[in-house]
């Protein structure tokens, strides 16, 4: 409450009752004591006046008797007088003795009794009649009437004394109670702060000792008890995490808020083909992921429009519901011009931003017009956010380097936005990031999320130390917190994964099958030993590693040579970029060169597919392979590794994967090897090809059972229950600014 407020409401209390209480009270006992003064005053008057008016009226004389009145009323009050005799209405009376009032009027009134008369001129009059008690002249009453007109001045100015008083009265009462409730507000608020920080409730003695904050007490008890009553049945270990499990999430803690996902890679591409409109799935880790969970989710979905047929396919709002046979989502295209794919997408984000988070020694060019595409591009998504959010507070989940900027623009534009933004590649370390021309914009544009993901702890540490080195923001390690220009980002590690079980699997022939027919397919013998790589075709994945170990192990291992073939897919990717087109070349030049160096071997040591192939088909290779490798030089996750586990239901197959791919921390059973060194990766290969079936089972078990619990409706649970946990926190955080407010009113 406002301090005027608390000042006024006493004040105007104070005078309420001085108005319609104090007043008529005092009036009305002012005439009380008057009425019975005058009556006094009356009998005294009659008393002593008796006797010369019994005289007077032996003497019969009505004129002495006039005069004696004259003399009586010299006193001031005194208004008029009268004498009854009896059998006689009019009475004998003085001049100003009212007109109209008979004899036979004062027996309604009797002895003592005031008549109260408010005729003009003479204003309340108060009438008094008295029997003189005489026997020498029996039935005589003497009426004396007195002036009341001072009963009104005195209580007019006993009422302004009143006034004064209460007036005084009142603003002593009201400054108490505005001092009283400055003290008492100090000692809620503290109470409120210290429940808050869980002091009030850790240490019940100060709760003792402020009585007041129990009930407050029980209220912030019963929204804590609520909260982890809502949370435990999510806890990991007993959640099956399912899309009608993030769906509740959504509808229950949740409920009401729609969510938008920002992203540059759309999840369904419209290319023209010579036999009409195709639709394409990208090769894309993020796709792969936040697909399964957008159709759990519906929403909108907002991403470059970069397909041949895209424009022929959205509606006159650009949207398009996907997916195209079943839809349970929204996609809204944004068009780029080809100057701003290739300052924003090319430039900044992929010869920018790409080689600088990843260590692979590649270096990063920054370029001042790339930049200006990049923020540029940044803004046209912030504004298809607000247009796309139907209300002010939308979960808006941004992936990935291409929009670093974003969620400050969506926080500028809904204040109130939960913005959950997630890294999907590795973050360096401070003396890396910091050779960006504009780091400062781009931590600032990041913190502009409620949330912001990385796949690892070490990327959240080194987002942090970059932040300690680079802003004056307020770093907090032990809540994984930043809190910058008055906002608070939370930090945390939420590991991507795939969809369980992965929708590709649904119609997969058997293991046996598949393996038949891959090997038919390259006229391979049944015997023959695969292994396989799939990849976009970027110099990140270490496919030149991967094939030099190929072949070393069929240097170290000649048994091999002719008996194992691997099989690269490598999705075609960004080919505006130079480094990429390089790279492209080389791969194809090292598989000739390798597959030159064994020409005794019937059959090819590497086969390379350079081109795009759906998520079926890839699954398809995974199952028929006896080992999947995954060799990247740095990787966020790389979902590879799981969609092989997915797809071994056969409990079979051997996964290589790279120290260096984020999915090492989670699947220590996979053999964990450095690219950088090809003999410790073709001795593994051969361990891999060597491999007892009882040992891929368990190994394979484990890694299923891991990939099963820990998939992508988790990761994105996740981070929707701790923005939840967010929205809570900030309800009650605004519950307590708002107190404070009131505080310092
Ligand atoms: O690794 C980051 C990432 O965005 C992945 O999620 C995805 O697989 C890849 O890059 C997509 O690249 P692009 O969209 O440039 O083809």
């Amino acid at each position: 409450m406002r301090l005027s407020l608390r000042f006024l409401i006493p004040l105007l209390l104070a005078l309420g009752v001085f108005a319609y209480a104090a007043v008529p009270l005092v009036d009305g006992l002012m005439l009380r004591w008057f009425v019975r003064d005058l009556d006094i005053r009356a009998n005294l008057v009659a008393n002593a006046a008796q006797d010369p008016l019994v005289a007077l009226v032996d003497q019969g004389s009505p004129a002495r008797l006039t005069r004696y009145f004259a003399r009586l009323l010299q006193d001031e009050r005194m208004h008029a007088m009268a004498l009854c005799l009896p059998g006689l209405d009019q009475p004998i009376s003085s001049p100003d003795f009212p007109a109209g009032l008979r004899c036979s009027d004062l027996e309604r009134y009797g002895e003592g009794r005031e008549l109260r008369l408010f005729s003009a001129p003479h204003g309340p009059l108060h009438v008094a009649a008295k029997p003189l008690d005489d026997a020498r002249a029996p039935g005589l009453q003497l009426v004396l009437v007195h002036d009341m007109s001072f009963v009104d001045r005195r209580s007019e100015e006993t009422r302004r004394y009143l006034f004064v008083f209460f007036v005084a009265l009142s603003a002593i009462v009201a400054l108490i109670t505005v001092v009283i409730a400055q003290l008492s507000w100090r000692g809620w608020v503290h109470g409120l702060r210290a429940l808050l920080r869980g002091e009030g409730i850790v240490r019940p003695a100060s709760a003792a000792a402020m009585p007041e904050l129990r009930p407050l007490a029980r209220d912030v008890r019963e929204l804590v008890r609520q909260l982890e009553q809502q949370y435990r049945p999510r806890d990991d270990s007993q959640l099956a995490w399912t899309p009608q499990a993030l769906r509740a999430i959504l509808e229950g803690e949740l409920s009401g808020h729609e969510v938008i996902v920002v992203s540059n890679r759309e999840p369904y591409i419209h290319v023209q083909t010579p036999a009409g409109v195709r639709v394409q799935r990208p090769a894309s880790g993020l796709v792969t992921a936040l697909e399964p969970v957008m159709r759990a989710c519906s929403g909108t979905w907002i991403a470059h429009g970069s397909g041949s047929a895209d424009r022929a396919t959205v509606d006159l709002n650009d949207r398009i519901d996907v997916p195209p046979d079943a839809p349970a989502y929204k996609l809204r295209r944004i068009w780029l011009s080809p100057e701003e794919e290739a300052g924003y997408y090319s430039g900044f984000a992929n010869e920018g931003l790409w080689p600088l988070c990843h260590i692979a020694h590649v270096r990063p060019t920054f370029r001042s017009a790339d930049f200006e595409h990049y923020r540029a591009v940044n803004e046209r998504f912030a504004e298809a956010v607000v247009d796309e959010a139907k209300s002010p507070d939308p979960i808006v989940l941004v992936q990935d380097y291409h929009f670093a900027l974003l969620p400050r623009m969506v926080r500028d534009r809904l204040p109130n936005a939960t913005i959950i933004a997630f890294w999907h590649i590795p973050w360096p370390n401070p003396e890396a990031f910091a050779i960006c021309p504009w780091r400062n914009e781009l931590l600032d544009g990041m913190l502009g999320s409620s949330i912001l993901g990385f796949h690892t702890q070490f990327h959240c540490n080194n987002f942090l130390d970059t932040v300690d080195r680079l802003l004056e923001a307020r770093v907090d390690r032990e809540s994984f917190t930043v809190t910058f220009r008055g906002s608070l980002t939370a930090v945390h590690r939420y590991p991507i994964s795939i969809e369980w079980p992965p929708q590709a699997m649904r119609n997969q022939v058997p293991v046996d099958e598949a393996r038949r027919r891959v090997r038919e397919r390259f006229g391979l013998p049944a015997n023959q030993f695969l292994g396989i790589g799939v990849e976009r075709l970027d110099y990140t994945k270490g496919v030149l590693e991967r094939f030099r170990a190929v072949g070393r192990l069929l240097e170290i291992e000649p048994q091999w040579i002719g008996r194992f073939t691997f099989v690269q897919i490598a999705a075609p990717t960004r080919g505006m970029i130079g480094d990429y087109r390089d790279y492209g070349e080389r791969v194809k030049v090292v598989a000739d060169e390798i597959n030159a160096r064994f020409p005794q071997a019937a059959h090819p040591p590497i086969v390379l597919l350079t081109e795009h192939h759906e998520p079926e088909q890839v699954y398809e290779y995974l199952r028929a392979a006896e080992l999947c490798f995954v060799s990247s030089l740095h990787d966020g996750m790389n979902l590879v590794a799981k969609e092989f586990i997915a797809s071994r239901d056969d409990e079979r197959g051997v996964l290589l994967l790279s120290q260096f791919a984020g999915a090492s921390r989670e699947l220590p059973e996979a053999l964990i090897v450095n690219p950088y060194d090809a003999d410790q990766c073709a001795a593994a290969l051969h361990v891999a090809l060597t491999m007892p079936a009882d040992e891929q089972r368990a190994r394979m078990r484990l890694m299923r059972g891991l990939v099963a619990e820990f998939n992508v409706y988790r990761w994105a649970g996740r981070m929707l229950i701790d923005a939840a946990a967010m929205r809570q926190r900030s309800r009650l955080s605004r519950y307590s600014r708002d107190r404070e407010r009131l505080e310092s009113a």
